[in-house]
């Protein structure tokens, strides 16, 4: 206890943080520091191990515990797993303070994760805007066979929150929540290159009650990506571009039965992105997406501003289809650039509801159409003007 106070006080005098020295020489609150457990912070040398074995001793604490990677540092790791499972710890706090950071490509223990993170229920990380994690994708990106690694990944953790975390350069998608329910994530920086392939920012699926808030991201494929089994999900605040927007969906690939309900998506920007709204849903499949809003949506030089793609990946009629209903786009405004900016190619849309669209070319003597087939709904106050057929 006394030892945190001092922390505290030093702190406020001291930009650098001495508790790291403090906590080497022994005594702690249920808080341990990666370079206790032997890390580098080099850069160079791989800190996996002292990653874990600290992991260990935050996840055998009794009460609540804090596992610190310090500032200034660089960490380089291979592959980190942190299951909670059998954790003594009743809550967990993890303080991302210094730069974690993968090898390149020919490193990598496991392809499919980078960091995961499992079984943990009521994890909060708090990043800061001087650290983060760089998964070096630019190793990765020319490889376009590769499967390609997700940076960060959440599978059940419940009652989740994570705050001022940075992410960059992730070889595939930057975040993955997977049968989660509650989490929090707020003042998240995902940046990658527009150009980079299939770098999702956040990846959700079978998961419920999850809010995106106050988040800016840039990447090379969809800013959110919402899959099967997943509701309660929101984004609020949220500036996505370059990037492909925020999509729910595919859903029914492969003639499978996938549901979403409850997306509501509000105060979000799309800045030069290939779509915006989107729900796209593979012919052949069954389920639904239902109960969704996007509103107060603002629009600067986007394609397909609102689009729903019933014919996602193949263009065959087949018999059956996921039921698009109750999704309202309300209020958007900005300018939309190519060809169309409202695509509504719909086999089963019940109850679309259109207002208070407004979208006009980024392009000077352009045009900006709209697509609408089987279409069970109301439009009013659209611009460009739509006419379903
Ligand atoms: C962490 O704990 C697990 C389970 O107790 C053990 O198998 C593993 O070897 C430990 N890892 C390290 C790096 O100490
Ligand atoms: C999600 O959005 C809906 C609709 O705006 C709202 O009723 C609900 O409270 C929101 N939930 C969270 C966790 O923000
Ligand atoms: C909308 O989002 C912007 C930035 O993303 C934020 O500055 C603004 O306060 C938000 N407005 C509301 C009403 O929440």
């Amino acid at each position: 206890m006394r030892v945190s106070i001092i922390c505290v006080l030093i702190l406020g005098f001291f930009s650098h943080c001495l508790c790291d020295r403090l906590n080497l020489v022994g005594t702690n609150n249920n808080i341990f520091n990666v370079m206790q457990y032997g890390a580098h912070g080099d850069g160079k040398t791989d800190d996996a191990q002292a990653f874990l074995r600290a992991w260990n001793s935050t996840c055998a604490a009794q009460g609540s515990a804090t596992l610190v990677i310090p500032a200034n540092k660089i960490f380089l790791v291979t592959n980190l797993l942190f299951n909670g499972g059998d954790c003594k710890a009743t809550s967990i706090n993890i303080k991302l303070q210094g730069n974690i950071v993968a090898p390149s490509k020919e490193a990598w223990k496991d392809t499919s994760h980078w960091i995961n993170i499992e079984y943990i229920n009521g994890l909060t990380i708090d990043g800061t805007n001087t650290g983060g994690l760089d998964g070096h994708g630019s190793t990765w990106w020319p490889c376009k066979t590769c499967p390609r690694p997700v940076v960060l990944s959440f599978h059940s953790c419940n009652k989740l929150n994570v705050n001022g975390l940075r992410i960059s350069n992730s070889p595939g998608a930057h975040i993955s929540i997977n049968g989660c329910d509650g989490a929090t994530f707020s003042n998240v920086l995902v940046n990658s290159p527009g150009t980079s392939p299939n770098t999702d920012g956040f990846d959700i699926s079978s998961s419920k009650n999850i809010l995106i808030k106050d988040s800016t991201i840039h990447a090379g494929d969809d800013c959110i990506a919402i899959n099967g089994g997943s509701s309660y999900i929101n984004a609020t605040n949220v500036a996505c571009g370059p990037g492909h927007g925020i999509s729910i969906g595919s859903l029914g690939k492969g003639k499978s039965h996938e549901e979403v309900e409850e997306v509501h998506v509000k105060n979000c920007s799309f800045t030069d992105t290939t779509n915006g709204a989107r729900i796209k849903t593979f012919p052949g499949g069954s389920g639904f997406a239902r109960k969704i809003t996007f509103e107060q949506i603002q629009l600067t030089n986007v394609k397909n501003a609102i689009i729903i793609d019933q014919h996602y990946g193949i263009k065959i009629d087949a018999e059956s289809a996921v039921q698009v209903s109750d999704v309202t786009y309300q209020g958007f405004s900005g300018t939309g650039a190519g060809d169309l900016a409202i695509n509504l190619n719909c086999e089963s849309c019940l109850n679309i509801v259109l207002n208070k669209i407004s979208i006009v070319p980024s392009q000077p003597k352009t045009q900006l159409h709209t697509i609408c087939k089987n279409f069970h709904g109301t439009i009013t106050s659209t611009v460009p003007k739509v006419t379903c057929s």
